[in-house]
């Protein structure tokens, strides 16, 4: 199994990519930070952030992927003018795929667990019920251990075969039907009556919601959502070829993500204002909040209350294993290069350590709530580590190296690869990269840290 083999096609690249940047970031985050920051105001917020800092930053990752064709750690240590140091940029990429994809995986057992009671038609059925059942199933069961560990597995055995063969193939299949399912839930919660105030709250700016926070929220919500600043990018840049168009491949994978999230917000928000659900209950939204909506708002259709549950959890399963993917590729790249070791062996290296976190994380969900820092249950902690600091310190990191470290003439030349139309477009990236997003980022950093 080749690891430097690249992307067989275009197609395969763009849902592979795009497929590590839709995930419970937009369905499942995505939703309850629009909830709690008033809806259509931090939506344009949103955009406005990927437009700016979003796209630019990604284009960054992918120049330093590609001009390397190496695992991040390699890659960031072997660009021109970059000493060994360097090198540590990669591995704090390594080590936060490594918390995210550890915690990723318990909410995405979760999913799991939640699609299994589902097919069971075995969903409870009011909110207060939703929320005894998802309280009592994270402190008195080990399913989600048991449903995080068999997450992880399931992403390992794509990952284990490689990038055509495993990560490529897998993401021809799942996106498209992601996007099926997407759009007939859609359908079919905007058809509920009293949809539309949903529709209205998505769409419909209140500007008085807005404040300091809402920017921060939006800046911390984009770059997760288009997994940006661990090196994902990076690793996956490393496996395309000279011909890639990158603004290109960035701006279809910033599109299809915005459109995964809005569409996302289309099915939630109209589905719970139909049964008169408050949108902003917080992350709980999708595993306490919905399954009741769905209940109540399709009572008098039963079977058809089932059916669009079954979508709906099939839907973030798919999502997040697609991310997980990527994530886990970061670290499987690395130790396949770093070592002696085949792709396989390094595979399950990267899947025994993240076991490690994935384990003390679900049981720090209430079997265990021992398990904690600073006051947060581990996976809280854990997010708001690589939310806040990790993702942004490294995006930040990206940004410095290429805008001031690397020579303009070797950045220009990775960044044109073999479609000289985009040389004009090299000034304002690398303004881009070298002002724009570095400020950025450090004032939502310090506002965050209460220093601004
Ligand atoms: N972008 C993914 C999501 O929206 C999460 C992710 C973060 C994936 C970082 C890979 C790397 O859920």
């Amino acid at each position: 199994m080749d690891s430097r083999s690249t992307f067989s096609s275009r197609m395969g690249l763009v849902l592979a990519t795009a497929g590590s940047a839709v995930g419970l970031g937009n369905l499942w985050r995505f939703s309850y930070v629009t909830g709690e920051n008033g809806g259509a105001a931090f939506v344009v917020i949103y955009i406005i952030c990927v437009i700016l800092l979003g796209i630019p930053c990604m284009v960054g990752e992918f120049i330093i992927g590609r001009s390397q064709g190496a695992n991040a750690v390699r890659a960031y240590a072997k660009l021109p003018k970059a000493n060994n140091w360097w090198g540590l940029v990669g591995a704090l990429g390594v080590l936060t795929s490594i918390v995210i994809l550890g915690f990723y995986c318990v909410v995405a057992g979760w999913c799991l667990h939640y699609l299994g009671c589902a097919l069971a038609d075995n969903i409870p059925a009011t909110s207060a019920e939703s929320a005894a059942y998802f309280k009592n199933l994270n402190e008195n069961t080990w399913y989600p251990v048991i449903w995080g560990i068999v997450f992880l597995l399931l992403t390992h055995v794509i990952v284990r075969f490689g990038v055509k063969n495993g990560i490529e193939r897998v993401s021809k299949y799942l996106m498209p039907v992601l996007l099926f399912l997407l759009f007939v839930l859609m359908v079919a919660a905007c058809s509920l009556p009293g949809a539309w105030r949903g529709v209205k709250f998505l769409f419909q700016p209140d500007w008085d919601c807005v404040n300091v926070n809402t920017f921060i929220e939006a800046l911390g919500q984009a770059f997760f959502s288009l997994s940006l600043g661990m090196t994902c990018l990076c690793t996956y840049a490393s496996y395309f070829d000279k011909g890639t168009n990158l603004v290109l491949t960035a701006n279809q994978i910033a599109i299809l993500d915005t459109m995964v999230a809005i569409l996302a917000g289309l099915i939630i928000f109209p589905a719970a204002f139909a049964v008169g659900v408050q949108p902003d209950s917080g992350p709980g939204l999708v595993f306490v909040t919905l399954p009741g909506v769905f209940h109540t708002a399709f009572s008098e259709m039963p079977t058809m209350g089932f059916v669009i549950s079954v979508m709906f959890y099939a839907l973030i399963v798919l999502a997040a294993l697609t991310s997980t993917i990527s994530m886990h590729e970061v670290g499987t790249a690395f130790f396949t290069e770093e070592t002696k070791l085949s792709r396989p062996a390094a595979a399950w290296i990267m899947t025994i350590i993240t076991v490690i976190i994935t384990i003390p994380c679900a049981l720090s969900q209430g079997l265990v709530p021992q398990f904690s820092v600073l006051g947060m249950d581990l996976l809280s902690f854990l997010d708001t580590m690589s939310g806040n600091y990790f993702m942004p310190i490294g995006a930040l990191l990206s940004c410095a190296v290429l805008g001031w470290i690397v020579p303009s003439d070797y950045v220009r030349r990775e960044f044109v690869g073999s479609q000289p139309r985009l040389a004009v477009l090299f000034l304002p990236l690398i303004i881009l990269l070298r002002f724009v997003c570095p400020i950025f980022i450090i004032v939502v950093m310090l506002s965050k840290l209460g220093l601004l």
